[in-house]
């Protein structure tokens, strides 16, 4: 358990480099048991999600491992296993992401069943459905995943939703599948760009990355690559909404403007003043924002992972916003925390309606998730007086030295474990 205080007030300035994609590099990290051939990942966060793939990848048998340089090696020339224990996981959902590898490897495999997590259900039925229309055979029992097949055949597989993990558990599948594979109504997200570019360097044969429909043609070796991993855009988001919402004026260096484009045209129609260049993104808070409506939706859409924090932003607007969340059911775990530091949100189904409040007040709160977690932190940033953020790690799942970045900005915040 480790804990934030935070003293509020304070107008961050200053630059701030953004790490490495975790929902990139979580899945490159996967694709490289693809290849009997060495892989090599650089710019690769040091968080605890990627602490757990390299446990997940050691367990199956790969040998990987992380340099402190944020570079990560990857081998699985022999003995891969195909076993995914719970223990591992029900640790991190996202582990369910070596279940294409590992079919398309070894034409069986045998993953736990992911958990729920605090933000919804987070079923893997469409991963499920595609990889069946490919051949494999999907039995789930005793909370376990059994596919067995031999060779995946290609198919054509339309998602019912732009799933980002059934994307790209199919794409894996197709890469060392027999003929041709249609992903119709595929996510567009960049993670997804960046994991087929990543395919592409190994020797997969695939077009259409960014837009809904994905063609691979399955090849039957792909080789090992060196590769370094995209800019973390929610990461840069959260130092954004970081640097608006205390009315600061920051740079986050290294951030795709691109990635966010969505994000930062609803952050001026706020009254924030944003200057893009190759060197990264520039934002100036206002002093009160202007209230505005947000939903939710896949790529190119705003962001769920966003919608925590731009709900702390708006908490302190001029005027009435409604904030939809059209992808999980449930990631609005942290209004509760936010009203007990002088929000005034009420939540109808899935709209969050925020009635702007001129200003916040520090209070002990707890984080429900990840997301939640880095809003309940900036929300404390701009509060009066001193918030104390009680963390059961969750926030350290996803941010490298989020208080440290902060505290170069300015803030006063320290972490105490
Ligand atoms: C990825 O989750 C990200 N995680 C999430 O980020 C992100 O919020 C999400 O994509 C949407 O952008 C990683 O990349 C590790 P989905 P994923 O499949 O792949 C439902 C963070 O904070 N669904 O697009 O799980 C699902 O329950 C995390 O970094 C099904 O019902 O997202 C969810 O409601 C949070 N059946 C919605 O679709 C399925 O078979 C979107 O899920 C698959 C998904």
């Amino acid at each position: 358990m480790s804990t934030y205080t935070i003293q509020g007030g304070v107008p961050l300035t200053g630059s701030v480099n953004v790490h490495g994609a975790k929902n990139a590099a979580l899945k490159l990290m996967a694709a490289s048991i693809l290849t009997e051939d060495t892989c090599v990942i650089r710019n690769v966060p040091d968080i605890k999600d990627v602490r757990t793939m390299i446990d997940v990848l050691n367990c199956l048998g790969a040998e990987a491992d992380y340099r402190p340089d944020g570079v990560i090696t990857i081998m699985a020339d022999g003995g891969l296993k195909d076993r995914a224990p719970y223990e591992l996981v029900s640790q991190m959902r996202a582990s369910i992401i070596v279940l294409g590898p590992l079919l398309a490897r070894l034409g069986r495999a045998h993953v736990a069943l992911p958990g729920g997590c605090n933000i919804g259900s987070r079923q893997i039925d469409m991963h499920l459905a595609g990889l069946k229309r490919m051949g494999v055979k999907i039995t789930t029992e005793h909370g376990y995943i059994e596919g067995v097949d031999g060779r995946l055949r290609g198919a054509r597989i339309p998602l019912d939703f732009p799933s980002v993990g059934a994307t790209e558990n199919v794409l894996m599948a197709a890469a060392l599948a027999k003929g041709t594979t249609v992903i119709e109504n595929a996510a567009r997200e960049p993670e997804i760009i960046e994991l087929v570019d990543f395919l592409l360097a190994m020797g997969a044969e695939i077009r259409g990355a960014g837009s809904s429909e994905i063609v691979i043609e399955g090849v039957e070796k792909l080789r090992g690559v060196e590769h370094t991993v995209l800019p973390d855009r929610i990461e840069a988001g959260t130092l954004l909404l970081a640097g608006a919402i205390t009315g600061g004026e920051i740079t986050i260096a290294g951030a795709v403007a691109a990635d966010l484009r969505l994000v930062l045209d609803k952050l001026v129609e706020t009254g924030a003043t944003i200057s893009e260049s190759p060197a990264g993104i520039t934002i100036k808070g206002p002093k009160r924002p202007r209230s505005i409506d947000i939903a939710t939706l896949p790529f190119p859409g705003f962001p769920t992972d966003l919608q925590p924090l731009m709900a702390a932003y708006l908490a302190k607007a001029k005027g009435t916003s409604v904030l939809t969340e059209n992808v999980f059911e449930n990631r609005f775990m942290y209004i509760d925390e936010l009203n007990r530091m002088g929000a005034d949100i009420k939540l109808d189904g899935h709209h969050a309606v925020i009635r702007g409040v001129p200003g916040l007040s520090g209070a002990p709160v707890r984080v429900p998730d990840l997301r939640a977690g880095a809003a309940l932190i900036i929300a404390g940033l701009a509060a009066e007086g001193e918030t104390i953020v009680y963390d059961s790690g969750h926030i350290e799942r996803g941010y490298e030295n989020l208080d440290e970045k902060l505290k170069d900005l300015g803030a006063h915040i320290t972490r105490v474990e």
